[in-house]
């Protein structure tokens, strides 16, 4: 077990460079069952849960080839089974990707329940729906999801999902691109990783329209096989987390690989909190600046184009430190608010009621022991040690290195200083 330690107190200056999506890459690895040869991914993130999706299409009988830490070659042409255990699936939440992949292309899936990070409740109707609208049938028996198609294929319909679900409009995309007809998908997530899936899907030759609309239409194709290179999209949340560390830290940094437009919602509220923003003329560079003291803002969490959930406990510590009172409201998930816990140990000034947070801002946050409460809340703790005055220890940083490529060492390049160091027995 290792933890990270942390001596507060230095503004970050430099730049740094953003890695591959997670929550794209989660489902593009999944997605590559649906082809008969070879892919090549590249800018993928060097995270745990995409080693996690590569066993998982390993154990299916696909040959996985790591080029490097981020860039692979799959091949899913012999892939021999469509089960998936409970042991690989409880690890990681976009394990439930496989069901769609694998439903689309045999007509049968039997996965484990996915795990993921404890937000509250994570229901997966939504996905369901789908896939029986489309025909399949669907069980859930002793942890496992069973879907079989009775009659082959699967066919086309139109699904109106009755929440906004990244996971649902993902999953239900990947059943439908080899099915017979057409899916029409509305009510769809928006968010840039589900133009990612598209755009990998349509190079390898699904019929896609509307991704990143909130109606998605799929004109289902006899097979996928081409071979073809695909580079992932740049993580939004990731530079969305560099942004708000160096707001907090009163620096100066410039984050590069990333996409500005997708910023927007992120950009939007802390130049209402007085952070300057400046963005590069090609979409691709952002660089935060911010000498002085922030001030209050309201934020609500919602789903793209809103101000992301995913950065929500990362704006929780801004926010802390930030002059006046600010209300959070989280507005996705049933529970995301078990890190308060940890900031109020640090001398953060937050009342929980029920979906909001009241924050009064203080002065300054002082170090003490806390624990990484899932990937998220993660950051955030991290973000809180670089602007706390002493030394933060932070644990469970199993959750942090889920989502987070070289996360320290990024930090350290922007001058933090941060080590990771064993725990102690
Ligand atoms: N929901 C349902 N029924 C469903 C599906 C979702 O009621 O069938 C509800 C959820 O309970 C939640 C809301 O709909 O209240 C949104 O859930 P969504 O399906 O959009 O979430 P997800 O697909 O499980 C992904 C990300 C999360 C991110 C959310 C929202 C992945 C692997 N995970 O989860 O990312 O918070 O979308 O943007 O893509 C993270 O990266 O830290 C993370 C938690």
């Amino acid at each position: 077990m290792e933890k990270l330690v942390i001596t507060g107190g230095t503004p970050l200056k430099g730049s740094v460079k953003i890695s591959g999506a997670k929550n794209a890459a989660v489902a593009i690895l999944p997605a590559t069952v649906l082809i008969k040869g070879k892919c090549h991914i590249e800018n993928l993130p060097d995270i745990s849960d995409i080693k996690l999706c590569c066993e998982i299409l390993e154990y299916l009988g696909a040959s996985v080839t790591y080029i490097s830490g981020n860039e692979v070659e799959i091949d899913c042409t012999n892939i021999n089974k469509t089960d998936v255990p409970f042991s690989m699936t409880k690890k990681f939440r976009a394990s439930y990707y496989f069901i769609g992949a694998l439903l689309s292309r045999f007509g049968k899936a039997e996965v484990g329940s996915p795990g993921g990070c404890n937000l509250g409740v994570r229901p997966i109707d939504q996905h369901i729906k789908g896939f029986e609208a489309m025909g399949a049938k669907v069980e859930i028996e002793g942890g496992i999801i069973k879907a079989y198609s009775p009659f082959g294929k699967l066919h086309g319909d139109n699904v109106y999902l009755d929440i906004v679900s990244v996971g649902a409009t993902m999953n239900i995309m990947l059943s439908a691109v080899l099915a017979d007809g057409t899916t029409v998908i509305e009510n769809a997530a928006k968010e840039p990783h589900i133009v990612d899936l598209a755009n990998f899907l349509n190079t390898m030759g699904a019929n896609i329209k509307g991704a990143g609309t909130d109606v998605i239409k799929i004109t289902g194709v006899e097979s996928l096989n081409r071979s073809a290179s695909y580079s992932i999209v740049p993580d939004q949340i990731e530079a969305g987390t560099f942004m708000i560390a160096a707001a907090a830290s009163r620096g100066d940094v410039t984050i590069t690989n990333c996409i500005t437009t997708h910023l927007s919602p992120i950009s939007a509220k802390l130049i209402e909190m007085g952070v300057s923003i400046e963005e590069s003329d090609d979409g691709e560079q952002i660089r935060v600046y911010c000498p002085n003291r922030t001030t209050k803002a309201n934020i609500k969490t919602l789903p793209y184009p809103g101000f992301p959930t995913d950065m929500q406990p990362q704006a929780a510590v801004l926010l802390s430190v930030s002059e006046g009172t600010s209300y959070l409201t989280e507005s996705v998930w049933d529970s995301r608010f078990q890190y308060t816990e940890e900031l109020k140990r640090m001398g953060a000034n937050i009342r929980v009621e029920g979906k909001t947070a009241c924050i009064e801002g203080v002065d300054h946050l002082n170090a003490c022991p806390v624990n990484a409460t899932d990937l998220r809340a993660g950051a955030a703790m991290i973000i809180a040690g670089i602007i706390a005055e002493g030394d933060t220890e932070i644990h469970s940083i199993e959750h942090i290195d889920r989502g987070y490529e070289k996360f320290e060492e990024k930090f350290q390049k922007l001058g933090a200083k941060i080590k990771r160091v064993m725990e102690e027995e």
